[in-house]
């Protein structure tokens, strides 16, 4: 029994249309599961803007959204075909919060399924389609390399590593090289900490620093990779007309350590940088097993995207910060 269904759930009444019918026919549409989360609604935002026609796979289609919006369960393997119908690109953003909470037997598992099982029920659905879209486009992380690598930089020719992120990570990326087998293109952008005050990781950080409480961690050694969040949208964009393939370091140029890091984030947010650094055994009892994912860190090259052309926005950190925080006020 195949969990596809042709519109078990209805599409907002707000949905985007385009009554021109010629341009209706030539607007290329991209599905994004996940376009309700940080990356998807700016990225949404951005495509609608240069003209391409976007809707949502998400497991809440009754919401508010400017967008269309299907529905999935990814849990009990049911989609929406009608989804995939129309769509010309699908970018798979959908995953359960890595950070959210506590990471037991059971998070874990949601952590993993809703990423995977997530590209395998696109991938039933797809299978069953007359007319496949282009390219699949996915996230990743650059967890894939494991954690510990301070000081040496990984390229996409690296193997994996160990943990639980980094089997993830293989996991989620084989699931999407699978759509190679369609005839359809894949892309997997292994994204670090993406760097945004609409969510992730930075204004949890800022919450201390606001209070001139923002310390290093750990060693303040590991390697802190980042992309600022319109650099990632466009790194989508070009990967998707570029027509490119394969696995790409989403990271931008100027490396840094997590104590150079909280130092530049400090000064960006003009708050005093004095605390000393949060001991690693304090991380290690408050966050348990995803303490490596702070303690440990590692680096990534951009190497292999910026030969594809693509040019940052924001390529150092202290520029990226600047700009973030400029647009706050
Ligand atoms: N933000 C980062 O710093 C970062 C770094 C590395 C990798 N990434 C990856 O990039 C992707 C997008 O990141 P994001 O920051 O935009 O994430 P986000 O804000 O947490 O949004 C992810 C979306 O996934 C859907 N979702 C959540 N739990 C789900 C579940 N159990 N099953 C199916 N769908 C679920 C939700 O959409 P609905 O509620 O509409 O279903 C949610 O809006 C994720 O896969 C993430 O791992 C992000």
């Amino acid at each position: 029994m195949w969990g596809i269904q042709s519109s078990i759930y209805g599409t907002t009444p707000r949905a985007q249309t385009d009554k021109n019918p010629i341009r209706k026919a030539m607007r290329k549409t991209v599905l994004i599961s996940g376009g309700s989360g940080m990356i998807g609604q700016r990225l949404s935002a951005v495509l609608a803007q240069k003209g391409y026609g976007v809707s949502w796979l998400t497991r809440n289609p009754s919401r508010a959204s400017q967008y269309k919006c299907y529905g999935w369960d990814v849990e009990n393997m049911q989609i929406d075909g009608e989804a995939l119908t129309n769509a010309d690109y699908v970018i798979h953003l959908a995953g359960a919060g890595v950070t959210a909470k506590r990471w037991t037997a059971r998070r874990k598992k949601i952590i993993a399924d809703s990423r995977v099982k997530g590209a395998q029920l696109l991938y039933q659905g797809i299978e069953r389609c007359n007319r496949k879209p282009k390219a699949f486009l996915s996230a990743s992380g650059i967890s894939y390399y494991g954690t510990g690598h301070a000081t040496r930089v990984c390229t996409e020719e690296d193997p994996p590593g160990t943990g639980f992120l980094s089997a993830v990570c293989v996991e989620w990326e084989a699931a999407a090289r699978r759509f190679e087998n369609l005839g359809m293109g894949s892309v997997q952008l292994r994204t670090p900490v993406v760097l945004s005050l609409d969510g992730g990781a930075l204004p949890k950080m800022c919450a201390l620093f606001k209070r001139n409480l923002g310390a290093a961690l750990g060693s303040g050694k590991q390697g802190l990779s980042w992309i600022h969040l319109d650099d990632l949208v466009a790194l989508y964009t070009h990967a998707m007309e570029n027509e490119l393939n394969g696995p790409y370091n989403a990271v931008a140029p100027d490396r840094v350590q997590n104590q150079s890091f909280s130092s530049t984030l400090a000064k960006a947010m003009h708050k005093a940088f004095f605390m000393p650094r949060i001991p690693a055994f304090i991380l290690r009892l408050y966050l348990g097993e995803m303490s490596d994912l702070v303690l440990k860190g590692q680096w990534a090259s951009p190497k292999k995207v910026l030969d594809t052309g693509f040019a940052f926005a924001h390529p150092s950190l202290e520029l990226a910060l600047r700009d973030i925080f400029s647009k706050s006020i």
